[in-house]
């Protein structure tokens, strides 16, 4: 990465309460250029989603054009959202809120990514932390999207590790399986950071604490009371994340891979999502090297992820603190 150029980022998220700690880290970090924001339903619905935002961004001092997306899942019927792991509001349920006035570009989610990639082919990378419905349909709008994006790096899927939401599947993947084997053999570089990664980086609230005490500042004392709700749920789940009352980074690890590839070990292979039955969301990788297959699928015309199979724990929470104690709050 080169640091005289910071790296164009499309951030397209549901935020949720670790889409706000990504949110942040990429403001925070000087080799990450955030020009769009594009949400989608998932942890919260789409509207709660643009609002929360608008709001990270508007207290942060920050003016980033934000869309709303996708409602819901393209095939599969609609889920209530998981208040209980973000919260009613995504935040945690905030006490209050600051009056802020930032507004939403008018654009939908996936005509924002079609613009802003026909704009400035080749440059513009595409971080997707929630479901994948706004990629799916900016590829139906922009079939060569393909070749006009720099690459796709998503927060998503597994292979080795358990999933989250059932025995196989990940959350963002089951929330429109349809939408994610779109974007799995659409045939950009793209790279899968999953479970088998954000499994591995538990995050301590003392570290947002210290975060907080060192800016002292409504965006970090956000962040701060949010990922304390989020630890409450993960500690109740996983009693090692417990015993630090910590939670998963999930999503700032799609960011730590852009800035820091070389903390994560990857496979080549051709993904492929199940799409329905007991299994739905399922990420399955034939590996690169592996022979074809007698099933139709997974020949080699579909093409190769990057899987993040992986990580180094301790230097990502590095990565992450460096970024975040950085002075990257402007008043
Ligand atoms: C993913 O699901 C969402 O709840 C999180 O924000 C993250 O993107 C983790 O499975
Ligand atoms: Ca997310």
């Amino acid at each position: 990465m080169n640091a005289q150029l910071p790296c164009k980022v499309i951030y397209d998220t549901d935020p949720g309460i670790d889409d706000a700690m990504a949110l942040y880290f990429a403001l925070a970090h000087p080799a990450i250029d955030v020009v769009g924001i594009t949400t989608t339903f998932g942890n919260v619905t789409v509207e709660q989603a643009a609002v929360n935002a608008l709001y990270l961004t508007a207290i942060a001092g920050r003016s980033v054009p934000v869309t709303r997306g996708v409602a819901t899942p393209w095939c599969k019927p609609p889920e209530a959202p998981p208040a209980h792991i973000h919260g009613a509001d995504g935040l945690g349920n905030l006490p209050h809120r600051a009056a802020t006035s930032n507004q939403l570009d008018p654009r939908s989610s996936a005509q924002f990514i079609v613009d802003a990639a026909r704009a400035q082919p080749g440059e513009i990378t595409l971080v997707a932390v929630g479901p994948l419905g706004n990629l799916s349909l900016a590829l139906k709008l922009e079939p060569r999207l393909p070749d006009l994006l720099r690459e796709v790096i998503i927060m998503g899927g597994t292979i080795s590790e358990p999933g989250n939401v059932s025995p196989l599947a990940e959350a963002n993947i089951w929330n429109d399986p349809h939408a994610a084997d779109l974007v799995f053999t659409a045939g950009w570089k793209l790279t899968m950071v999953g479970l088998d990664v954000t499994h591995r980086v538990v995050l301590p609230v003392s570290l947002f604490k210290k975060i907080a005490d060192r800016h002292q500042h409504v965006a970090t004392d956000t962040l701060h009371h949010a990922v304390g709700f989020y630890a409450n749920h993960y500690g109740g789940v996983h009693p090692h994340v417990a015993e630090i009352h910590g939670c998963f980074g999930h999503d700032v690890l799609a960011f730590i891979y852009l800035v820091n590839p070389e903390l994560f070990t990857l496979e080549r292979g051709r993904v492929r999502v199940a799409t329905d039955g007991l299994a739905q969301g399922q990420t399955m990788m034939r590996r690169k090297g592996v022979a074809d297959y007698p099933q139709a699928g997974w020949g080699d015309d579909k093409p190769l992820t990057q899987v993040c199979m992986q990580v180094q724990a301790e230097a990502c929470k590095s990565v992450l603190e460096t970024a975040l104690m950085g002075s990257w709050l402007s008043f």
